[in-house]
């Protein structure tokens, strides 16, 4: 029964590890800061001050807030428009969903998280070249799942 224990403490230590390779292994150009979250009505996602009017604010001298509406299958904005931002920045992006779940992957970089309903994603990102990244939903939302993509333009 000890080989038990043992077996999901040699899984624990595994999984363990390969959350931290992952986690050091970010993508040129940017850097990953800090992954957190807070709670909103998704249901009322309109009404919200930040959320009714999605896109880029500054908020410092390099920072900015950019909030991100994800729903069946589009990226509010990103996937009309492109998110665009100035290099050698600071952005925070807010993703709340208007549906389902999905995900919120920037390509090409390991900055990724999942826009959940009833939450507010919160992802911090240093910029820092000029590039052009994808941006794709890595979560099955539905049908066209495969199609919900955008694009964020670092200029
Ligand atoms: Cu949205 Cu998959």
């Amino acid at each position: 029964r000890f080989e038990k224990a043992w077996l999901g403490f040699a899984l624990l230590l595994i999984v363990g590890l390969i959350a931290t390779i992952t986690y050091g292994a970010v993508g040129p150009g940017v850097a990953m800061i800090s992954d957190s979250g807070g709670t909103i009505d998704s249901s009322a996602l309109g009404e919200h001050e930040q959320f009714s009017d999605p896109g880029v604010r500054q908020v410092g001298e390099n920072e900015y807030d950019v909030y991100v509406v994800a729903q069946q299958f589009i990226f509010r904005p990103g996937t009309n428009e492109p998110i665009t931002l100035p290099a050698d920045s600071t952005v925070t992006f807010h993703v709340a969903s208007a549906d389902v779940i999905h995900g919120f992957s920037i390509t090409g970089t390991n900055v990724n998280t999942m826009a959940i309903p009833g939450q507010v994603s919160k992802i911090t990102v240093e910029f820092d070249d000029p590039q052009t990244y994808g941006l794709v939903c890595h979560e099955y939302c539905g049908a066209a799942h495969h199609e919900m993509a955008g694009t964020i333009e670092v200029v």
